[in-house]
């Protein structure tokens, strides 16, 4: 066994009493079981140590950890193959066939940096697996990741129905001990039901059977993601915090020894890393950091209001309202508003589900509105620059939410271009990653609806470009060469992306947000 391996599991076990580097060099002193080890050779953990240290420490049933994870989204392809990358063997669960069978041979199925080769390595390295049959990994597992979507229902609470599927199917394979992990995004109390369901289900299930249906060993934890799409794999890797809610002293260890190799990476400790608090704490830290992330978000935007009305500038202001440590610069950049799959709906279940429990959460909902009306502030902008909008054709650079991802989900540059197409423009797109995505949420073709492949080429004829998702790459577009090709040299910045001065230099109207 590699000896990094050997260590690994040192660290891992590191509140065992046993340790192994101690034995190595105490080979005499008897441990503390009283046992001693053989005095006449050095010591080599096997494999069976390995898992006599984990039979000890953390495992009761299995020889081995093995890890699946349900549900290979946006948090759980970055989980499964992050956690492959940290030495665990993983395997991969989604019941879209199609997507799993996919990703089995080795495409993962939204754009991600870095994901490809990642699912590359492990599916080289045997670590990562793809299993479509979900009852026979949750009996083959004993570490269950739940990284099921919990999309938004209409009165604005999270869809919970695939999270309580899972915890039914595990219900009925409950072949000895499991520790079931939600990374999903869920309200307070859901892990609660997840066990009360797995008990209720498990019952009916024995009842029905008649079996004896011996006790039901296992653990529900939280362990909340904090990755951002576009960056995923690295926000794996290198986590601000770990969050684990547990019940138990056994599920706490095992989330710590599957972690360890991660803080090992990082050269860090769990005192430094890792919260450990109970599960319904641990779901609340995850929609409250999503929540204040979105109220930053609305509060630069609702100052950059004002600035706007008085000729002040946002950026000077939230750069030096962020040189305080107590408030921080990040996530307080000005524009059209936050989009993506987690910020909207996690706000909309958050204030949901406090008022549930007749908690008023109006300063969300006013975080929420402040947003909603971002789009239609741009709007306004673009009609104030170009009078009249109707027959004019508008370029737009970016369609993804945020850059470095191709998901347009909730992305506030898709309902200004409905909004505008609704008022007779016609546009030319181009995004880098997201024309795919995009292309599904329009039904308008050319002349009223063009994709570019370029952002020069969106600009061809244009009467005004339209920044509305900050990719870096727009900043290298030679604007000379831009204007000679537009009709009208306009540009309305909704992401604040280029420098006013340089913009204006180069011949350009242009207006952005909160900025003279
Ligand atoms: C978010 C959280 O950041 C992440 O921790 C959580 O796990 C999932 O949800 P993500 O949805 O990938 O991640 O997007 P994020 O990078 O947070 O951006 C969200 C939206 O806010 C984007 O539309 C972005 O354009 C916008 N945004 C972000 C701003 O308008 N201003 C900012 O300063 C930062």
């Amino acid at each position: 066994m590699r000896q990094d391996c050997v260590d690994r599991v040192l660290v891992l076990c590191a509140d065992i009493t046993i340790d192994v580097q101690r034995e190595n060099r105490d080979l005499h002193r008897p441990r503390l079981d009283g046992a001693a080890i053989g005095r006449t050779h050095r010591f080599a953990p096997t494999p069976k140590h390995y898992l006599n240290v984990y039979r000890r420490g953390c495992m009761t049933i299995n020889d081995e950890m093995r890890i699946a994870v349900f549900g290979l989204g946006h948090v759980g392809l970055p989980t499964a193959l992050g956690l492959a990358e940290l030495g665990w063997s993983v395997v991969g669960v989604d019941n879209d066939v199609d997507k799993a069978n996919e990703i089995a041979r080795g495409k993962p199925p939204f754009y991600e940096q870095g994901i490809e080769a990642l699912l590359e390595r492990h599916l080289d390295s045997g670590r990562f697996a793809v299993e479509t049959d979900v009852a026979l990994a949750m009996r083959e597992a004993n570490v269950l990741f739940v990284c099921v979507g919990t999309p938004q229902r209409e009165d604005g609470a999270a869809d919970l129905s695939m999270v309580e599927g899972v915890a039914r199917t595990i219900a009925s394979n409950l072949n000895g001990y499991k520790l079931i992990v939600e990374k999903s995004t869920t309200p307070v109390q859901t892990a609660q039901q997840i066990k009360r369901s797995i008990l209720r289900y498990s019952d009916a299930n024995n009842a029905r059977s008649n079996a004896g249906g011996g006790e039901l060993d296992f653990d529900v934890a939280v362990n909340p993601e904090f990755l951002r799409e576009g960056v995923a794999v690295h926000d794996f890797f290198n986590p601000d915090r770990i969050v684990l809610g547990v019940e138990t002293e056994r599920a706490r260890k095992i989330l710590l020894g599957i972690y360890q190799p991660l803080l090992d990476r990082l050269g860090s400790t769990a005192d430094a890393t890792v919260v450990i608090t109970d599960i319904n704490t641990a779901e609340i830290i995850k929609h409250a950091s999503n929540a204040f992330l979105a109220t930053k978000i609305s509060f630069a935007n609702m100052v950059a209001d004002l600035c706007e009305a008085t000729g002040a500038n946002i950026d000077d202001v939230t750069h030096g309202i962020g040189m305080d440590p107590r408030i921080g610069p990040r996530f307080l950049q000005a524009g059209i508003g936050y989009g993506g799959y987690c910020l909207p709906k996690d706000l909309r279940a958050f204030t949901w589900i406090a008022a549930t429990h007749g908690v008023d959460f109006s300063l969300l909902k006013e975080v929420e509105h402040i947003n909603e009306r971002r789009v239609g502030q741009l709007i306004s902008k673009v009609r104030q620059a170009l009078w009249v909008v109707k027959g004019k054709t508008l370029a737009m650079w970016g369609l993804s939410f945020k850059p470095g991802t191709d998901d347009t989900r909730e992305a506030p540059s898709l309902a200004v271009a409905r909004c505008l197409l609704d008022e007779g423009a016609h546009l030319r797109l181009h995004d880098p990653e997201a024309m795919g995505e995009a292309s599904r949420e329009f039904r308008e073709n050319a002349p009223v609806l063009t994709y570019c492949a370029t952002p020069e080429e969106a600009a061809d004829g244009a009467e005004a470009i339209l920044v509305l998702t900050e990719w870096p790459e727009y900043l290298d577009v030679d604007l000379g060469r831009v204007r000679e090709r537009m009709r009208v040299p306009l540009i309305v910045d909704g992401r604040n992306l280029l420098d006013p001065a340089a913009v204006r230099e180069q011949g350009f109207e242009y207006y952005s947000i909160g900025r003279p």
